[in-house]
């Protein structure tokens, strides 16, 4: 190789996912040119199915405090520079439109593949490269640059953005292809775990979920005062899944309780007095009925065929518990073939909150999911990973 030789491109980018193709869009539109590259035949498999095929791409009430992180603080800085209402203004100058599903969650009308386009859209330039089905065997930091080795040749590029994102999902591409740079250049990182993932029971708690298997409910699941999430909860034939179960199993650790709040708009000091007071003759199986699945009510909380009246403290207090603070220890959680989300990752200490840059080997990037600031549900993931794709763009 010439002895100085000029890189081939300004960036190479590593994976076209969510943070890739936006990094990718903004780079080009800066002048950059750039090489993107992923081992996938298609770029964005995960924007594909995102949403339930709708595409959850972000929310109105983005806020760092929605984000795990061991650093919280590190977010902060990209998500105010590239917010969500910059990327629904990006939404609507492609003639697209969304709707607001509940808590601020916004989904495109057209469906995922429209969003996935419109990010191929924003790439489209003269200056941008996009190699598929393209492997990686090294990356290369030079005395100035870098060179990394592909199953189509070897290039060269000023800047490198690693946004190959985390390890769930393995069967549409996830690898540990960013852990693995990290590694190489002696990057601390913070352990992985499956995040937004179904927990699983074992014994006769299994036995419950399955027979209530497709029983929805609203309801508040939390792990102390500080950690709850009041939002819809589902049986399954593996244990348990929903809105809820997700959100929490990102801060359950193993053989940690999880309680559970059935009736999280009644009042639990006074909730069974009322029913005492107001229907002694009936049964609890009665008065639950417009209130819960008659299959729950039947199968879970197992109610004593007694009038409430007769019911004594003791049942009382048991009925109360197994309505407002029934605690269930799940047996693990489904993994990472089905978590939305990596916990963990490359630790922020590592990179520039402004740029995402690695401190310790100037024109190393990590951007997206890669990196430890994991969203809640609800399309915080995809706002940290356009947002982090712009911060680091804006420093190219
Ligand atoms: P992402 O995983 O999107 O992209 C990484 C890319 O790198 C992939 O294209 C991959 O092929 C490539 N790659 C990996 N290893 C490579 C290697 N060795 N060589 C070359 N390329 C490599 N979030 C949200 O906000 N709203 C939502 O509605 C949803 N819905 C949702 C549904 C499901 C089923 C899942 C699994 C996830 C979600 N998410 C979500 C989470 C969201 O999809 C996720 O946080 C972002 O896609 C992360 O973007 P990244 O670009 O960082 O990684």
């Amino acid at each position: 190789m010439n002895s100085n030789p000029k890189p081939n491109y300004d960036l190479i980018v590593i994976g076209g996912g969510a943070a890739g193709l936006m990094c990718t869009s903004l780079a080009a539109k800066r002048g950059k040119k750039v090489l993107l590259i992923d081992h996938n035949a298609k770029p964005g498999r995960k924007i594909i199915i995102s949403g339930g095929g709708r595409c959850n791409f972000t929310n109105l009430n983005i806020q760092p405090d929605r984000y795990i992180s061991q650093n919280p603080r590190f977010c902060i800085s990209a998500l105010k520079r590239y917010t969500q209402h910059d990327f629904i203004k990006l939404v609507k100058s492609h003639g697209l439109t969304y709707n607001e599903k509940t808590l601020g969650q916004l989904f495109c009308d057209q469906k995922s593949p429209a969003i996935l386009a419109m990010l191929q859209e924003e790439c489209r330039s003269d200056d941008v490269t996009m190699q598929y089905q393209c492997e990686i065997s090294y990356v290369h930091k030079l005395s100035s640059g870098f060179e990394v080795k592909t199953s189509s040749g070897t290039v060269t590029s000023s800047k490198i953005v690693i946004a190959s994102g985390g390890l769930s999902m393995p069967k549409i591409g996830a690898t540990n292809f960013a852990y693995n740079i990290a590694k190489q250049f002696n990057l601390s990182l913070i352990p992985t775990q499956p995040g937004l993932v179904p927990l699983t029971l074992s014994g006769d708690k299994l036995d419950l979920a399955i027979s209530l298997a497709g029983t929805a409910l609203d309801c508040n699941v939390f792990l102390d005062k500080k950690t709850s999430f009041r939002e819809n909860m589902l049986f399954t034939h593996r244990g348990l899944s929903g809105p809820a179960i997700l959100q929490i199993s990102s801060y359950w650790r193993e053989s940690q309780e999880v309680f559970f709040n059935f009736l999280p708009d009644q009042n639990p000091e006074t909730f069974l007095q009322d029913l005492r007071k107001n229907n002694p003759k009936e049964t609890l199986g009665q008065v639950l009925k417009p209130l819960l699945p008659k299959k729950f009510i039947a199968l879970f909380l197992c109610p004593p065929e007694k009038a409430i009246a007769q019911l004594s403290k003791k049942e009382l207090a048991q009925i109360n518990d197994r309505l407002f603070r029934c605690a269930i220890i799940p047996s693990g959680t489904e993994g990472y073939r089905t978590a939305e989300v990596t916990l963990g990752g490359l630790d922020t200490k590592e990179l520039s909150s402004k740029t995402m840059e690695v401190k310790q080997v100037p024109g190393l990037y990590f951007i997206g999911e890669a990196v430890d600031v994991t969203g809640w549900l609800g399309g915080y993931n995809f706002q940290w990973a356009w947002s982090s794709a712009a911060a680091c763009a804006e420093s190219l």
